[in-house]
């Protein structure tokens, strides 16, 4: 007889973020260490879709914790939104006696999981990976910290530039819903201006502010969140040329360089520990949950609800820090 409770299946899916291959390992060996055998999919829910699921040993994950992006790589399946296409793969991972399910990504990745859990035997966890830090239910999410620490070298030497020649900047962090990776960059770089989505500011103020008599600064850096519209700083440099004369501005779009690159030992220790919890966590009888950090404590919090918005910044404290420290 197949032993379903012993077998659990792990994949990533969504962006893919610096530390998921800390995470991977953490579940596989904490798998594996409590005796489970492990399975996984490449490419998300995808490689589900395919049927297409291979064993992993705790030799399968060495060597892996120090490497940026995913293993088992990513992706965003568009068929496994089709009922019948989850029904089919509710049924294989029956067959095959898989019995949990850990997905590591963002909110999609959630619903997957939770849509899963919903047609069949499967219990499921989810560890929050996305460096948008935007994930309801959890004040944490793995990748955020080398995210944030990527741009903010890139940012340092950006400012060597704008320094040098006199030259404005503006840099667009990427963020698609929420503005906590311009927030932390643009504060830690010493950014003049922070642009976030929660809290938009008129460009006419950003001229105001540049033209102003007793700016002694010869040049400004502006931290633009890209929110929904990549590429945005280019159109809000164009506003600023016309409104601030005798100005020039360049635009860097930092992009995915942001989202790649070896983990820091903050995305690497959370991603282990979110690993480790999951397994346990589903051992002990949690499922349809995600494993999050509020408070300054680890613990099960419910997956988020698909239909309110994401998590996003709900203070301008940070913002009015930065305008006393900008002057
Ligand atoms: O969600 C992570 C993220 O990097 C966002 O910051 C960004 O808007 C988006 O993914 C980019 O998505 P893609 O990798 O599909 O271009």
């Amino acid at each position: 007889m197949v032993q379903t409770n012993r077998k659990l299946l792990l994949l990533t899916s969504g962006g893919d973020a610096p530390g998921m291959n800390s995470a991977i390992r953490s579940v596989v060996r904490t798998a594996c260490y409590h005796g489970m055998r492990v399975f996984a999919c490449h490419d998300g829910y995808h490689g589900l879709v395919e049927q297409a699921i291979f064993p992993m040993a705790p030799s399968d994950v060495s060597g892996c914790i120090q490497l940026g992006g995913t293993i088992l790589r990513s992706g965003r399946s568009k068929s496994f939104r089709q009922l019948e296409v989850r029904q089919r793969v509710a049924a294989f991972l029956k067959d095959e006696g898989i019995g949990y399910l850990v997905a590591i990504g963002g909110d999609g990745t959630f619903r997957g999981a939770a849509l899963l859990e919903q047609l069949g035997d499967i219990k499921t966890i989810g560890i929050p990976g996305t460096i948008d830090n935007d994930i309801v239910g959890t004040e944490y999410t793995i990748g955020f910290d080398t995210a944030r620490n990527n741009a903010v070298r890139a940012l340092d030497k950006i400012r060597d530039t704008s320094a040098s020649s006199g030259l404005n900047f503006l840099v667009e962090i990427m963020g698609r819903r929420a503005g906590f990776l311009a927030l932390d960059v643009g504060i830690s770089a010493g950014a003049e201006y922070i642009l976030v989505p929660e809290y938009p500011i008129e460009v006419s103020k950003l001229a105001e502010g540049i033209m102003h008599p007793a700016r002694p600064k010869r040049s400004v850096i502006i931290v633009v969140s890209e929110a929904d519209c990549p590429g945005r700083s280019f159109g809000i440099a164009d506003e600023l040329r016309g409104m601030t004369p005798g100005h020039e501005y360049r635009v860097c779009v930092l992009g995915h360089v942001q989202r790649g690159g070896m983990p820091t030992a903050q995305d690497r220790v959370v991603a282990s520990i979110m690993g480790n919890m999951a397994v346990e966590g589903l051992l002990a009888g949690k499922s349809n949950c995600m494993v999050a950090f509020q408070n300054g404590s680890y613990l099960f919090a419910p997956l988020p609800d698909p239909d309110l918005p994401a998590r996003s910044l709900s203070s301008q404290e940070l913002l009015k820090l930065n305008e006393v420290l900008a002057i």
